[in-house]
C-alpha cells in the first residue's frame, strides 16, 4: 500500500484554528476593565452623540486589538447608526490607505485611485454620514508606525475637524499604541490636541497566572486531552515570561504540538518545546521587521551588524556616518528612521546627560537574528 504522506489520523488538535492570531478567543479573560472603559466610550455614539475619544496602550500581546475587534463585533450586531471602522496602521500608513478605507466602509466600494483629491474622498465621506445621519467610529490600530512622519497627526485633523465642513458629523477615534514610553500629545499640533483629548485605557501586562490561566484554556479548546500535561504546561509559561509576549506562547503551544505530530506522538516533550522556542522567540521580531520599508529595515541592518561586530554602545553620530556610507540621506531624515525603529521598539533611543544632540542607541534584539531576519 502506498504510504499517505498529507494525511494522518495522528493528530493533537481538536482545532488548531485556535492558535492563530487573529483567532477571537471565545474565552476573554482578565480585560474586563478594559472592556467596560471601551464600552463607556462606545456608548455616547448608539444614542447619536460623537463618542469618547480613547487611547489604548499596553505593550505587545495584552489584549487590545482583540478588545477593540469584540466592541466592534456587537456594534455591527447592535445598530447601523454607528458605524465602526478598524483601521491597521501596519498596513493603511498613508492618509488616502486610511481614508479609503472608510470611504469604502461607508460607501461601499474604494475611491478610484487617482484623480481624485485627499480633501474630495474625506468630503464625500462627511457627506454620506451626514445623510446616513450616521455616527462615525474609527480605531487606528498600531498608530505608533505612523507618528514618525506626522501621518497620524493628519488623519486625526480631518477625522475630527470634519464636523467643520458638514455640521451634522460626528466621529470618534480610538487610537491603539504598542509603546508605553510615547507621549502621544506632544507628537500632536495644538489644533488636533483641542479635539482629540482622548481617556486612556491602559492595558498592564499579564502576570504568570494570568498567561498560564490564557495558555490553558486555548490548549483546552485546541489539543485533544492528555496532549499537554502540566509539567510542560509551566514550561510554556515560564517561557512566556521570558519573552515579555502572550504571543510567543499561543505560538509555543502550536509549534510544539507540531513538532509532537511530526513525530508520531501523542503528547509535547520538553523537547518539543525547546525546539519550538528557538522560532517562537523571534517571532515579535520577525512581525516587526515585516512592516518595517526598505530604507528603514536596511539601516535596523546596519545597526545590528555593527553590534554584532563589536562596536560597543553605537552613538547616533557615528550610526549616521556608517548610514550615509549606504544611502545618501540628510540628518533629519535618518533620525527620522532611527525614531521609527524606537518607536517599533526593535532598538532603545537614550540621551545621555551633557551630551547635547547625541543619542546612543541599544538594539533590543540579538544582533545576529536581527540581521537574519533583516534578510
Ligand atoms: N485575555 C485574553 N484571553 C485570551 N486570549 C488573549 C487574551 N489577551 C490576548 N489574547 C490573545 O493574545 C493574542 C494577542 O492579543 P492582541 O492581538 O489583542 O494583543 P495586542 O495588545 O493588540 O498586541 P499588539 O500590541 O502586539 O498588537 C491574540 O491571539 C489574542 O487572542
Ligand atoms: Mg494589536
Amino acid at each position: 500500500m502506498k504510504k499517505r504522506l498529507l494525511m494522518s489520523d495522528q493528530t493533537l488538535f481538536q482545532d488548531e484554528g485556535v492558535f492563530d492570531f487573529n483567532h477571537v478567543p471565545e474565552q476573554f479573560a482578565f480585560r474586563d476593565a478594559q472592556l467596560k472603559d471601551l464600552a463607556f466610550a462606545v456608548r455616547p455614539g448608539l444614542r447619536g452623540s460623537r463618542p469618547v475619544n480613547a487611547v489604548l496602550r499596553g505593550v505587545p500581546g495584552t489584549g487590545k486589538t482583540t478588545s477593540v475587534h469584540r466592541i466592534f463585533a456587537e456594534i455591527e450586531e447592535t445598530t447601523r447608526r454607528l458605524i465602526p471602522v478598524y483601521i491597521n496602521c501596519q498596513h493603511d500608513k498613508t492618509h488616502f490607505a486610511v481614508f479609503s478605507k472608510i470611504y469604502k466602509n461607508i460607501i461601499g466600494h474604494l475611491p478610484p485611485l487617482t484623480g481624485i483629491a485627499r480633501t474630495r474622498v474625506a468630503n464625500t465621506i462627511g457627506k454620506k454620514l451626514d445623510e446616513l445621519n450616521a455616527v462615525l467610529l474609527v480605531c487606528l490600530d498600531d498608530a505608533n508606525y505612523m507618528i514618525h512622519d506626522r501621518t497620524l497627526n493628519k488623519v486625526l485633523y480631518t477625522l475630527l475637524r470634519m464636523h467643520e465642513e458638514y455640521p451634522g458629523t460626528r466621529v470618534g477615534v480610538f487610537t491603539i499604541m504598542s509603546s508605553v514610553d510615547v507621549d502621544l500629545t506632544g507628537m500632536l499640533d495644538a489644533p488636533v490636541q483641542s479635539v482629540f483629548r482622548p481617556q486612556e485605557i491602559y492595558f498592564p501586562p499579564y502576570d504568570e497566572e494570568e498567561i498560564r490561566a490564557i495558555l490553558r484554556e486555548r490548549a483546552k479548546g485546541g489539543f485533544y486531552p492528555g496532549g499537554l500535561s502540566v509539567e510542560m504546561l509551566d514550561f510554556i509559561v515560564d517561557r512566556t515570561m521570558e519573552s515579555g509576549d502572550l504571543r510567543v506562547g499561543l505560538d509555543l503551544l502550536r509549534r510544539s504540538a507540531l513538532g509532537a505530530e511530526r513525530d508520531a506522538r501523542q503528547e509535547i516533550t520538553r523537547e518539543d518545546v525547546c525546539a519550538a522556542f528557538e522560532v517562537a522567540k523571534n517571532l515579535p521580531l520577525a512581525v516587526t521587521v515585516r512592516a518595517l520599508s526598505e530604507k528603514e529595515r536596511d539601516l535596523l541592518r546596519c545597526i545590528a551588524e555593527r553590534n554584532r561586530d563589536g562596536a560597543g554602545v553605537l552613538q547616533s553620530g557615528e550610526l549616521y556616518e556608517a548610514a550615509r556610507g549606504r544611502e545618501k540621506m540628510s540628518y533629519t531624515a535618518f533620525f527620522q528612521r532611527v525614531k521609527k525603529l524606537d518607536e517599533m521598539r526593535l532598538i532603545n533611543l537614550h540621551a545621555p546627560k551633557q551630551r547635547g544632540r547625541t543619542r546612543e542607541i541599544v538594539l533590543r534584539y540579538d544582533a545576529e537574528k536581527v540581521v537574519e531576519v533583516c534578510g
